[in-house]
Formats: C-alpha cells, structure tokens, sequence
C-alpha cells in the first residue's frame, strides 16, 4: 500500500546492482511513494546491465558515479539537479566493498592497500557525497541522507574483517557530518543497520552466509528483516515525518542486536 510519502520529493539512490539490492528495493518504493529520483552505480557496475530495468520501471535517468571520485560525485548531482528539476530531498548511500573479503583473506592476514580501498568505498565515500553536496549546496533544507550500515560496528563477527572498521567510520562520519549539515541546512544523515541480507555484498562475506542467515533468523524476536523491510524503514526517514531523527545509527533488525540468546537457539544446541 502506498502513503504518498515521498510526493513531490526528488532523490539520489545509488548501490542498485539487481532485483536483490537494498538499493533497487528502495526505489521501487520510493517510485511507489510518488517521488522522482536517479539511479547510480560505479561504471563497473552498469557493465552488468540490470540497471536499466530498474530504470525502465521507475523512469529514472543512471547516472555513472564511482563513489571514491569527488569528480564523479560532483557530476551525479548537477546531472541529478538538472534531470529532476531542482535540489535533491533524499540520498541512499547503499555502497559497501571489501577486496580483502573478496579474496578471502582473514583478519589477522590483511592486505592493507585493500584495507585501504574499502574504508575509501564503503565510509569515505559517505563523507565525499556530503561533503560535495554541502559545497554545491544541492540538498534541500529537511533533506535526508541515509547509509545503509551492519552491527558487526559494535559487536564482532569475525568473518566481516575489514569491513567492520568500515563501517564504524561510516557511523561516525554520519553523526559527525549530521551535526555540521543539521547546523547548517538542517539536513538530516542516518545509518540503517541492517540484518544479514541474500545480496551479492551481503553473500559474499564469508563464514557461510546461509547458516549465519539462519542463526541471525532464529535469535531475532521478529526474524531477519527482508531488503523490502529494509526499503519500508528507509522511505520512513526519507519522509517528512522523520524530521528530528539525525545522527543516529538505526538498527532494522528484527530485534537481533538487543538478544542475548533465544529459545530457538538453545534449541538448536540442544538437538546437536
Ligand atoms: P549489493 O552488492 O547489491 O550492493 C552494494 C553496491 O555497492 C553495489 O551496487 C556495488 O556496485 C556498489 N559499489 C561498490 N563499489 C562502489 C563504488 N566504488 N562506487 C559506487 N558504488 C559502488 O548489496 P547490498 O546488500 O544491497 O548492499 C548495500 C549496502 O547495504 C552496503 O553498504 C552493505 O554493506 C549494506 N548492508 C548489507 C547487508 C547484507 O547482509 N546484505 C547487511 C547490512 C548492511
């Protein structure tokens, strides 16, 4: 059922690679809600294609942006200013990348220029696209910016290595940058932190992503939260009616990060 939320909004949503991103789930909601937005994704990506079905569906322009390059970022907004007819009210950052995690390297075996690329793409580069648009000065006032993060920031999950550093300084620089832009332009930054998801970043973290689904599933009072459960709470602080909410990381989880233990884990040992 849509609300009209998002009518007459205009918006950025980047990290839709296929119908399993966060990303792509946003946007079919956010296109259902009644706003009107771009679509963008690293060069790289857009070779796979799918994009543009997404596009197609929700007539929307891509635009190619690799989210390290501050030229690239400058260029998504002119081009999205200039596409939508007016500043920006909503970015999704949903872009996360680790190459030690992607060649299966451990924690105590980092290789630190890879190390390097991921804190770039997954928390530097939520600084970048805040940074350049408080500069251009292509958000609206009570606009909203939300990164998608995971509670492997507070609490460890061996197999997530590097990408846990990542994401606490994707955190940090939501509630840092949320304080600067909030002052300035009262606009809002959030990070969603996200229960285990079927995605390609999301199944690529190692340890055996369908038994740690599984385990995540059994210890959440409400069970895993789904991508679409995921775009539901996005549009929420997209919206208007979320105009106090900054600075804050959110966890969408079905309740995962406040249980110590379930009765359906405890039965699950029981039975081994
Ligand atoms: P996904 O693989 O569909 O999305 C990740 C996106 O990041 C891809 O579209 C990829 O092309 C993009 N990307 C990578 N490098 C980039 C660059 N240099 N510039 C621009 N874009 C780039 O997977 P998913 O799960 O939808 O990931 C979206 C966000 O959600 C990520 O930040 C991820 O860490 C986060 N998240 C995912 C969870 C999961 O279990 N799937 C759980 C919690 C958070």
């Amino acid at each position: 059922m849509a609300y009209g939320l998002l009518n007459g909004k205009r918006g950025i949503i980047t990290g839709a690679l296929d119908d399993k991103s966060i990303a792509w789930k946003v946007a079919l909601k956010a296109k259902e809600e009644g706003a009107t937005f771009t679509l963008s994704n690293a060069p790289i990506a857009m070779r796979m294609g799918a994009i543009r079905d997404l596009a197609e569906q929700c007539e929307a322009e891509i635009i190619p942006a690799d989210a390290t390059v501050v030229e690239d970022i400058e260029n998504l907004y002119n081009k999205s200013m200039d596409a939508l007819g007016g500043k920006i009210d909503f970015v999704l950052h949903s872009i996360g990348m680790s190459p030690n995690i992607r060649k299966g390297r451990p924690y105590h075996d980092l290789n630190y220029d890879w190390y390097m690329k991921s804190l770039d793409v997954s928390a530097l580069s939520l600084h970048k696209m805040l940074q350049t648009a408080q500069r251009m000065d292509a958000i609206n006032e009570w606009g909203s910016v939300v990164a998608l993060t995971y509670l492997a920031a507070q609490r460890t999950v061996p197999f997530y290595t590097d990408m846990a550093e990542a994401k606490s300084m994707l955190e940090s620089i939501a509630r840092s940058y949320g304080y600067h832009y909030g002052k300035a332009k009262n606009v809002r930054v959030n990070t969603v932190s996200q229960s285990p998801t079927m995605t390609t970043a999301g199944s690529g973290i190692g340890g055996g992503f369908q038994n740690f689904y599984d385990f995540t599933d059994k210890m959440s009072p409400l069970g895993n939260a789904s991508a679409e459960d995921c775009a539901d709470y996005v549009i929420t602080l997209f919206s208007d009616l979320t105009r106090k909410v900054t600075m804050q990381n959110l966890f969408h989880d079905g309740g995962y990060s406040m249980t110590a233990i379930s009765e359906e884990v405890m039965q699950m040992l029981q039975q081994q």
